[in-house]
């Protein structure tokens, strides 16, 4: 049987504390990488890998991202205008129209925790399993949604989520899969737990922000009390069917960044700049003059 993906559903209303000053009144998804920013990467990859139906997640004071994501004719024109027809054409193939593209958007009125924010969607998702994917996890190389739907297609169904190796210390960071066998790139999972501390965490096997989901979490969403941080977490709505549904660490080939720290957006951005010829000269210039400052 062909358990197919139609729907992303992308959890953009979050606080950003992290990124403080910055996100004050610009959304930490809209934070650039080089030029571009967090949410057009996370779009770019749901809509390469087959996605129908796009589901943003917001909140009232985050209205720009919106305002990103949907097209802006009277900007095209002005721009076109100006002769900037390049710019213009770019922006044009990057947004959505309500006319063409099926893309949502739901208000989450409080930021009660990444679970309550796919709880949601729930009205808009489309038959069958649901991707969610975190903007703020910047993965590059490999479509790491392609790479997931394509094995979860050919799989049993249940939940997937993408996972990679994560230093013992950093565990208390992340939800880490409690790993029954491995296979190939699938890790079969018992279950998993929120940001355990390095002495109970049941492995080093963390999962990061892209997941392909049975329906079925929904049902468990909305009966989920909070956990970590006092927030609704998704990752103990998916624990519960672990066995019952079946759990699946997925390790991709891409490279991750974690774009909601400074650190990890400064290396997202090194690592994109080496690649771009227009950022090679700033690179040289820098190069052999930074020094990690000592420690205090
Ligand atoms: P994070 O926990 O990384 O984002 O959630 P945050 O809470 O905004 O940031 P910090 O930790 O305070 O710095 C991952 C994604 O889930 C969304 C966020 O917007 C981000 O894209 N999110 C989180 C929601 O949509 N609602 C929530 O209640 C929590």
């Amino acid at each position: 049987m062909l358990h197919t993906v139609r729907t992303a559903i992308f959890p953009v209303a979050g606080l950003g504390t992290r990124f403080l000053p910055a996100t004050k009144a610009t959304p930490k998804e809209l934070l650039p990488v080089l030029d571009t920013p967090l949410i057009q990467y996370a779009i770019d990859e749901a809509r390469d890998a087959g996605i129908e139906r796009m589901v943003f997640v917001s909140h009232p004071s985050k209205s720009a991202i919106e305002r990103h994501v949907m097209d802006d004719a009277a900007l095209r024109s002005q721009l076109k205008a100006r002769g900037k027809v390049d710019i213009a054409a770019v922006l044009e193939e990057n947004a959505f129209c309500h006319e063409n593209d099926d893309v949502r958007f739901v208000m989450q009125s409080e930021p009660l925790g990444l679970g309550h924010a796919v709880l949601c969607a729930r009205e808009h998702a489309l038959t069958g399993a649901v991707a969610v994917i975190l903007p703020d996890d910047l993965i590059i190389g490999q479509n790491c949604l392609a790479e997931m739907i394509e094995a979860y297609e050919q799989g049993n169904g249940g939940h997937m989520v993408a996972s990679m190796r994560v230093p013992l210390d950093e565990t208390s960071k992340y939800g880490i899969l409690s790993v029954a066998n491995e296979a190939g790139r699938m890790l079969h999972a018992k279950c998993m737990v929120e940001k355990p501390a390095p002495q109970d965490a049941p492995s080093c096997h963390a999962v990061v922000g892209r997941y392909v989901l049975d329906a079925n979490v929904f049902e468990r969403l909305q009966t989920q009390v909070p956990g970590a941080g006092g927030e609704i977490q998704l990752t103990d709505a998916i624990a519960k069917d672990a066995s019952a549904l079946g759990l699946a660490g997925f390790s991709f080939s891409g490279r991750r960044f974690d774009c909601g720290s400074k650190a990890g957006m400064l290396r997202a951005t090194l690592h994109l700049a080496s690649q771009d010829p227009e950022c090679a000269a700033v690179l040289e210039e820098f190069s052999g003059i930074v020094q990690p400052r000592a420690a205090a």
